[in-house]
């Protein structure tokens, strides 16, 4: 599929999600063949002032592959400059947030709320445009609407295009839902009636598998699918997905073996790319990822909440493993090559 000039290897998207979508996750999810990854939502308020927290979430790919990066705001000044910020590192795109539901985030008529604003939002996308070189696509993700009597997908999603944005993604609830009920894919399926055939439109919403990819591809007619809670922990699921679409079989869920390598691969990448402030979070977290669904994981998670130094809660994963395997524990097993 194509997005402006961007050739995507895959129809399968990473969601940007705030706290999970940094440097070392995205890289992982490259490595299984995801189709194109997208920074968490940044404010351009934040970006544009110079502020170092929202600048270090300002991550190229590593190993060359498109990314995109998304922000957020209602300014047009403070979204172009984040836009030439989102360039300069290389973005292949940059992507507009327009569903964040969060209330810090609508109450500065930002995120979902835009929906509401389409005039305003068109204003938005056009200054991006203008920003940002011709080649560098600008576009929009939203939602299914505001509420349930504000569900103007199709017609926010045409504006948005008229405006010159490339792509759409659509998350398939309102913004009052936030993550209740599930995404609607009829609303989806509108979506991609309304949006000329030349702009791609991305479905999304509770994709976790390869059957909810195909029935979402079925479904909407959309040309990809974006993944958000389904690849936390679950990588493989990008292989799985385009192993199927290039019309092999299936490889099925990764072994022990497979979840130990990339554990130990994702380590490697938080210790590259993460300050040691919030080391033990992220190693903890990739813990609890990789060995979800265990047999016995329950006490590991308990333990590993006791432990506050990276070194011994790696040791205990490591021992996890190991003990499923019947192996000897790895010690500094190399992260080296990803
Ligand atoms: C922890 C978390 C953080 C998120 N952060 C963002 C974000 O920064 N930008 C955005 O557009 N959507 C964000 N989302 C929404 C996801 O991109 C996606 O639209 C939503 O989770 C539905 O897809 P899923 O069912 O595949 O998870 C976030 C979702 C989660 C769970």
């Amino acid at each position: 599929m194509r997005v402006g000039p961007i050739e995507l290897s895959s129809p399968v998207l990473l969601a940007p999600m705030a706290a999970v979508t940094n440097l070392p996750f995205r890289t992982i999810c490259e490595r299984f063949g995801v189709g194109l990854t997208i920074t968490e939502f940044l404010s351009a308020d934040a970006l544009s002032a110079g502020d170092p927290k929202a600048a270090a979430k300002l991550t190229a790919s590593l190993g060359g592959a498109p990314f995109g990066v998304q922000i957020y705001g209602r300014e047009d000044e403070p979204m172009q400059r984040a836009a030439r910020m989102a360039v300069r590192i290389g973005a292949a795109l940059v992507d507009i947030n327009m569903g964040c539901p969060k209330k810090r985030v609508v109450a500065g008529v930002c995120g979902s709320a835009l929906m509401q604003w389409p005039a305003m939002a068109q204003r938005l996308v056009r200054a991006v445009i203008e920003a940002v070189p011709a080649h560098v696509p600008v576009t929009v993700k939203h939602r299914a609407g505001w509420d349930e009597r504000h569900r103007n997908a199709p017609e926010f999603a045409c504006a948005m295009v008229e405006a010159g944005a490339t792509m759409i993604t659509v998350h398939g609830r309102t913004r009052t839902q936030g993550f209740s009920g599930s995404a609607d894919l009829d609303i989806i399926r509108r979506v991609r009636a309304a949006v000329p055939g030349n702009v791609p439109v991305v479905g999304n919403g509770d994709v976790v598998d390869v059957d909810g990819y195909r029935r979402m591809r079925a479904h909407t007619g959309c040309d990809a699918v974006m993944i958000g809670r389904g690849a936390l922990g679950n990588p493989w699921l990008f292989r799985r997905i385009r192993e199927v679409e290039q019309g092999r079989p299936d490889p099925g869920p990764p072994s022990v073996a497979e979840r130990r390598e990339v554990f130990w691969r994702h380590v490697g990448l938080i210790e590259a790319c993460e300050p040691l402030r919030g080391r033990i979070h992220e190693l903890r977290k990739a813990g609890v990822w990789y060995t979800k669904g265990l047999r016995g994981v329950d006490r590991l998670r308990r333990r590993m909440w006791q432990i506050h130094e990276p070194a011994a809660l790696i040791e205990a994963v490591e021992g996890f493993f190991a003990d499923r395997l019947g192996s000897a524990p790895a010690t500094g097993v190399s992260a080296a090559g990803t």
